[in-house]
Formats: C-alpha cells, sequence, structure tokens
C-alpha cells in the first residue's frame, strides 16, 4: 500500500521560480509514489489575512492553477480546500487541550512570526491572536485528519512537525494509540537565489519572478537583476559568480552554452545587456508551457472547480474515518 502524503500551502499569492525549483519540482516527483493529499490551506491563510477574504479567496483557485500548470497530475493528486473539512477544525479543538500556551510561545516558527509581526506594528505583540498563535495546533490537525505519514515541508515548518508529533504522542498515551506519527521531509532542497542576489527568493522580499508574470513584467525585472558591479563598460571583464543574470541563464537557459557565456563575461567579450536580453527570451521560453497550462485552466474554470471538488471529495472520505476513530479513543462516539 501507497504510503500517505499530506501538504498545504496557503493561498497568499501565485508561485514564483522558487516554488517551482524548490517544492512544486519535488512534488512532481512523489506525485507517483504516494496517496498524495495536498491542501489548500484557506483558514490558516485567514489567520494572517482574516480582515482580507478578498486575497484569499482569489488565490484558492490561483494556487490551484499554478500547481497544475506545473505538472502536478490531478488524478494522482488529491487537491482539496481546508475550509471544505469541518473535521479539521474539529480536531482543532480536541488537541489545543494537549498544548499549553507556553509551548505554543516557544514553537521557534511561531516566535520568528511574532517577531516579525512585532516588527511591523510595533506594539509588543498585541496583536497575536488566539488564532494565530493555535495556528500549530490546526496544522497538527491538517496532518492527522488523513493520517499524513510523510510531511514535505520547507525547513522554517520542521518546529511544526515537532510541535504535531508531540501532540499525536500525548493523544495516543492518554486516549490510547490512535493517530501516526508523522515525519517530516525536506521539499526545498532546491533554494532559488532573488534577482537582487538574496541567498532566498520570496514574495515578501520582492525579489521574485512569478510563473504568471507577463513578458514585460520579466523584461523589468531582468533589466534590473544584480550584475557584477564591477563591470561599468561593455567589454569590462566581469564575474559571472556574482551575476544574477548567468545564474538564472544556468538555472533556465536549455538552448545556450552556459559555459561560453561564462567564458565571454570573463573576458569581457559579453555585454550584459546582451546577456539580459537573451535570459529575457530564454525565461520565456522556459515559462512557456507553464503559462499555456495556466490559460487552458484559466479559460476552464469548469476544470478546476471539478479537480477542487474530486479531490475535497476523498479528502472528507478520509477524515470522516478518522474522526470516528477519534472520537471512539475520547469517548464521545454517542
Ligand atoms: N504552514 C505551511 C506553510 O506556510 C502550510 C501548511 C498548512 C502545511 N497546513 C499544512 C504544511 C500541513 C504541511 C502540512 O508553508
Amino acid at each position: 500500500m501507497k504510503k500517505t502524503i499530506l501538504t498545504g500551502l496557503r493561498p497568499t499569492g501565485n508561485l514564483h521560480l522558487g516554488h517551482l525549483f524548490g517544492a512544486g519540482q519535488n512534488y512532481i516527483k512523489m506525485q507517483n509514489d504516494y496517496e498524495f493529499f495536498l491542501e489548500i490551506a484557506d483558514v490558516q491563510a485567514l489567520t494572517d489575512n482574516f480582515n482580507n477574504p478578498e486575497k484569499v479567496r482569489k488565490n484558492v483557485s490561483e494556487l490551484t492553477i499554478d500547481l497544475l500548470s506545473i505538472g502536478l497530475d490531478p488524478e494522482k493528486v488529491n487537491f482539496f480546500i481546508q475550509s471544505k473539512i469541518p473535521e479539521i477544525a474539529e480536531l482543532t479543538v480536541f488537541y489545543s487541550n494537549l498544548v499549553t500556551v507556553a509551548r505554543l510561545e516557544r514553537n521557534p516558527t511561531v516566535k520568528t512570526e511574532i517577531a516579525q509581526k512585532k516588527e511591523l506594528f510595533g506594539n509588543n505583540g498585541e496583536s497575536i491572536t488566539y488564532g494565530f498563535l493555535g495556528y500549530p495546533v490546526s496544522q497538527a490537525a491538517d496532518i492527522t485528519a488523513f493520517n499524513g505519514e510523510v510531511i514535505p515541508v520547507g525547513e522554517d515548518q520542521l518546529p511544526l512537525l515537532e510541535q504535531c508529533r508531540e501532540i499525536v504522542r500525548k493523544f495516543n498515551s492518554i486516549y490510547g494509540e490512535t493517530l501516526k506519527e508523522p515525519q517530516a521531509i525536506l521539499s526545498d532542497t532546491k533554494r532559488v537565489k532573488g534577482l537582487d542576489g538574496n541567498d532566498k527568493m520570496g514574495k515578501s522580499l520582492g525579489n521574485a519572478i512569478f510563473l504568471n508574470d507577463s513578458e514585460e513584467v520579466i523584461k523589468k525585472k531582468i533589466m534590473g537583476a544584480v550584475t557584477d558591479s564591477n563591470k561599468i563598460k561593455k567589454d569590462d571583464p566581469a564575474n559571472p559568480d556574482i551575476c544574477m543574470v548567468y545564474y538564472y541563464h544556468n538555472l533556465v537557459n536549455k538552448n545556450e552554452n552556459k559555459e561560453k557565456i561564462c567564458r565571454e563575461c570573463k573576458k569581457g567579450e559579453r555585454g550584459c545587456v546582451q546577456c539580459k536580453k537573451e535570459l529575457m527570451e530564454a525565461m520565456n521560453n522556459f515559462l512557456q508551457p507553464i503559462k499555456e497550462k495556466r490559460k487552458y485552466y484559466e479559460e476552464h474554470p469548469e476544470i478546476v472547480k471539478e479537480i477542487l471538488d474530486k479531490g475535497t471529495k476523498k479528502a472528507k472520505e478520509k477524515a470522516e474515518t478518522q474522526m470516528k476513530n477519534v472520537k471512539k479513543a475520547m469517548k464521545i462516539d454517542y
């Protein structure tokens, strides 16, 4: 029997190259070997965006379309919407007794996010809601509602997985062996640098190329990408190793001989403007099949809805079975 993979993504924006080369390509590999549940975590997105429901709503289909466009197969992956599985909310309430407030406040992921909020809002964390502090509990419910065994996540999520495992152990020790302890596996094995040379491409860092960026936007972004600042004139020799244009050539350019680009750059035989133009073309070629698929799904919203309905139905069945086990163990199976 195939093991169950469960992972979630917050519908708060479109995917960019960092998502594609990090998590996305790993999901594509894994979809063949596991029973795959992919949660569009709208409820979790609302913990940070409760005052912006339009944004979350819009991004549920945007995110689903992005994931389909990069090559996740709806025959293999069950895409589902978190809020359509009320069992998750129910489990969250039950689990909330099994974790202390102090433990949540000590969770490194939560701690970092609280620090970021303090920096943004500067009010000593008074804006921290109960829902935000408790989202690791809700995430434990996301995972265990489906008996998720393998959980592909980014490094920043490891403390949340540890929190989930603790809740599972606590539950099992009080109510009897019921829940499976999930294993995290790192999904963003390849980190993609930003246009500004930052080690990480990120939406909030403003240094990302999104999979659905128009050619016009891509042109502007590549024109502004960081290059070797010591190169002033077209025929100055430069160092490609610190140039983002060369970095992205390596990532997406399938046609050009990268060694040639490197050699020419080092010798001062390659101007940055020309190099950027070539990269734009390569980037557009690289993104074209993804954009074609996106266009297809944009023109057929009924197919996207059908995919979400089908996956959600499968997820719901699994969660209902699990809920029965949980209620029985907790002696609330009236
Ligand atoms: N917290 C995750 C993130 O921000 C998203 C997520 C929600 C998730 N539910 C999950 C990840 C369950 C793994 C398992 O990336």
